[in-house]
């Protein structure tokens, strides 16, 4: 009982934290410092948080679980595991697609992250060496506006972080990400901690409170339900086949949601310190708290620019947020150079290396979607903006209902309680039970709804 049966090796991680770091270290990432704050800012601060815990609790974490518990039971790359715990369920093998889609999500959100990650990586440097020194916003304001507008800036730092995420990958993604979780994310827990007593001091703590925690509901539209919902997957990193892979890397006997809700908890924390850090600075800057992507990228400068000793917090900030983002960037990898190497017999390294070419060229879209492509856009949308939407609104939610469909309506009931033999029945009962009836309905009426009002 105790391992799965189609398990015919051991894959990965010996130890419960080592599971519990590597996981941390995918979810927590840009998504957490740069994205919730700007969509925070952007969809009405307060009513967004709360959107966004409720789809984390009730919608994001019985995803997760069911698809790290599919993991478990296949332990093997994404499209063999679906495609071999279908047949088991005797379900149909096209089930795969989940997997395929995931790939697909994967590699475009990772052609974009890396771009922005390539600005944090910038970013240390700039900081370091004093270029924010009594520094106004409108300093500030003006580099980064100056940093976007040259393509080459841009593609060399994207390029940096992309060489960064070849190197960790070829060395065998699974100790690395472990390992650098465990230093990065207590010194980002502290600089970011560090950052928020900052705002409170020097910027306008009440103001940041009011707009984090006092609830507008007139904020809430169906549209900005799919966005918070689309950022539960993102910064959860669910429905890209990172959960499935580490799943079938996970050590068996050890309660996967116990696991699970520790990695939630942390996520949730980071992002509730960003937004601490970030909003007190914005609300005393008078800067908007819907500029956009670019929030984090002016107020946190500014912000250590005027502080003792500012310029190293700073790039050991910037530093700290570029690890967050290589561990991300390495789990966005991994269930497709996983898939090739096994599938094809391919070594890692030259897997890795395809890849990461492929993310490159894909990547200067979005690099060159801040400058020389500036004016190209559909519906309004920039092409940085498209992927993004295309892959956070769209694929992930899509993804995370087909996990949920699959897991919880078609593989049997023994299959996965034989999977959770270790959990208390009625926490089982509990995880079952949600996944079904709330949140694969969730996902499917925030999709269709919101969709149907953009587009009627
Ligand atoms: N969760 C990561 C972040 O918040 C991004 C990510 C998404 C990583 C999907 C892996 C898979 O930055």
């Amino acid at each position: 009982m105790t391992s799965s049966f189609l398990q015919t090796k051991k894959r990965g991680w010996g130890s419960r934290w080592s599971f519990v770091a590597a996981t941390t270290g995918a979810a927590i990432g840009l998504g957490n410092v740069w994205k919730f704050s700007y969509l925070a800012g952007e969809n009405g601060g307060s009513a967004f948080l709360l959107a966004y815990i409720a789809c984390v609790f009730l919608v994001a974490l019985p995803v997760m679980i069911a698809e790290v518990v599919l993991g478990c039971r296949g332990r093997a790359n994404p499209v063999a595991t679906i495609h071999n715990v279908a047949i088991e369920a005797v379900a149909s093998p096209w089930w795969k697609l989940i997997a395929w889609l995931g790939m697909l999500a994967a590699l475009l959100i990772l052609s974009y992250y890396s771009v922005i990650a390539g600005w944090s990586l910038a970013y240390i440097e700039k900081l370091f060496t004093g270029e924010f020194d009594a520094a106004s916003v409108q300093i500030a304001g003006e580099s980064f506006s100056q940093f976007l507008s040259s393509p080459w800036q841009l593609i060399k730092w994207q390029s940096v972080f992309l060489a960064l995420i070849l190197l960790m990958s070829m060395s065998g993604a699974r100790i690395g990400i472990a390992m650098m979780a465990r230093i990065a994310l207590p010194l980002l827990l502290l600089s970011l901690s560090a950052l928020a007593v900052y705002g409170f001091k020097m910027g306008d703590g009440p103001a940041a409170i009011e707009f984090l925690f006092v609830p507008d509901f007139t904020q809430l539209t169906a549209n900005s339900l799919l966005i918070a919902l689309g950022h539960a997957f993102f910064s959860l990193s669910i429905g890209v086949g990172a959960m499935l892979v580490f799943g079938s890397y996970s050590p068996d006997g050890r309660s996967v949601s116990g696991m699970l809700s520790i990695v939630v908890l942390l996520d949730l924390l980071v992002s509730l310190l960003a937004g601490l850090a970030i909003f007190p600075l914005v609300f005393a800057l008078k800067m908007a708290p819907a500029m956009g992507p670019g929030l984090m990228f002016i107020a946190m400068p500014y912000g250590f620019g005027n502080m003792e000793y500012g310029s190293y917090f700073g790039a050991l900030f910037f530093l700290m947020v570029s690890v967050a983002a290589v561990t991300s960037g390495v789990a966005l990898l991994e269930p497709t150079v996983n898939w090739l190497s096994e599938r094809f017999g391919w070594w890692r390294a030259a897997s890795a290396a395809l890849l990461v070419f492929l993310v490159w060229v894909l990547g200067l879209l979005t690099a060159l979607s801040f400058n020389i492509w500036a004016d190209v856009s559909w519906q309004g949308l920039s092409l940085f903006q498209l992927l993004d939407f295309v892959t956070a609104n769209l694929l992930l939610p899509i993804g995370g209902l087909l996990i949920a469909v699959f897991v919880g309506w078609k593989l049997r009931r023994e299959v996965l309680r034989d999977e959770f033999y270790i959990e208390h029945p009625y926490l089982f009962l509990l995880w079952y039970r949600l996944l079904r009836y709330i949140s694969a309905p969730a996902v499917l009426l925030i999709l269709v709804s919101s969709l149907y009002l953009s587009f009627y």
